[in-house]
């Protein structure tokens, strides 16, 4: 009877746990506008998939949490801790391409995101020496994504085998809280020097902080292709 029950209880997880969420509105190989066709599907299901899907085990992306970002430059040492970032929900498509007999696909989108995270950091930009450990805001305008994969299908899933990304940004504005122990002055100069000069030290923290992004982004994408079969993601 026990036995009975066990089987009862897995058997309807897992058929529940295939069932494509009713947000997914999945192409057709054949349609000869195949690439338009998923970026509306994309761009439709986007923020419902960020929400995460718990029956699926997908966690959600907005907000999405990145722990410790670590940025250990020889000049400059930033650790930021109980990273939170929000944003990604409001992402806009501007192209997804796959190519199924290639087994690759391309996705760009770009969305505005923010940042905020416990920040401890010691060193110099350019000649500016920065110090200090407070809160730490950074909001990013427009952060244009592209991410290019490779898939295979096994056992009826797809499969993410390796992804290239790349990145770029219209702007990144900074807020440090308690720079300097709170010495006002030399928090206004630093402030003023990080929001005029944000490129230079975006160039520091964007590595670890959108690298890690972007991994959040594909495991949770690895998750749905492995719960929801392939044809039943893109029909025959
Ligand atoms: C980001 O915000 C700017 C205005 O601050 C807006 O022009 C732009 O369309 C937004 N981008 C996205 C992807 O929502
Ligand atoms: C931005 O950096 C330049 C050097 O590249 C410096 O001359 C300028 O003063 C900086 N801006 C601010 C507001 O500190």
């Amino acid at each position: 009877m026990r036995v009975l029950l066990v089987v009862a209880v897995c058997c309807l997880a897992s058929t529940k746990a295939q069932t494509l969420p009713s947000f997914i509105h999945p192409c057709s190989a054949s349609d000869p506008e195949l690439n338009k066709c998923i970026q509306k599907a994309v761009a439709e299901a986007g923020p419902s998939f960020a929400d995460g899907i718990p029956a699926l085990g997908i966690a959600t992306l907005d907000p999405v949490q990145l722990g410790t970002v670590l940025v250990n430059n020889p000049s400059l040492k930033i650790t930021f801790t109980d990273t939170v970032v929000t944003g990604l929900r409001g992402f806009k498509v501007n192209s997804f391409k796959m190519s199924p007999e290639a087994g690759k696909a391309t996705f760009d989108f770009t969305a505005n995101v923010t940042l905020k995270a416990q920040y401890d950091m010691n060193g110099q930009v350019l000649i500016l020496p920065i110090r200090g450990n407070g809160q730490a805001k950074i909001k990013i305008t427009n952060l244009n994504i592209l991410i290019k994969y490779d898939y295979e299908t096994r056992e009826g899933h797809w499969l993410v085998t390796g992804y290239k990304d790349s990145y770029k940004m219209d702007r990144a504005q900074f807020k440090f809280t308690n720079l300097f122990g709170g010495n006002k002055q030399l928090a206004e100069t630093t402030n003023r020097f990080t929001n005029e000069n944000w490129s230079i030290i975006m160039q520091e923290i964007a590595p670890p902080a959108i690298t890690e992004i972007i991994r959040k982004c594909i495991d949770e994408v690895k998750k749905l292709f492995a719960t929801i079969p392939a044809e039943q993601l893109l029909r025959p």
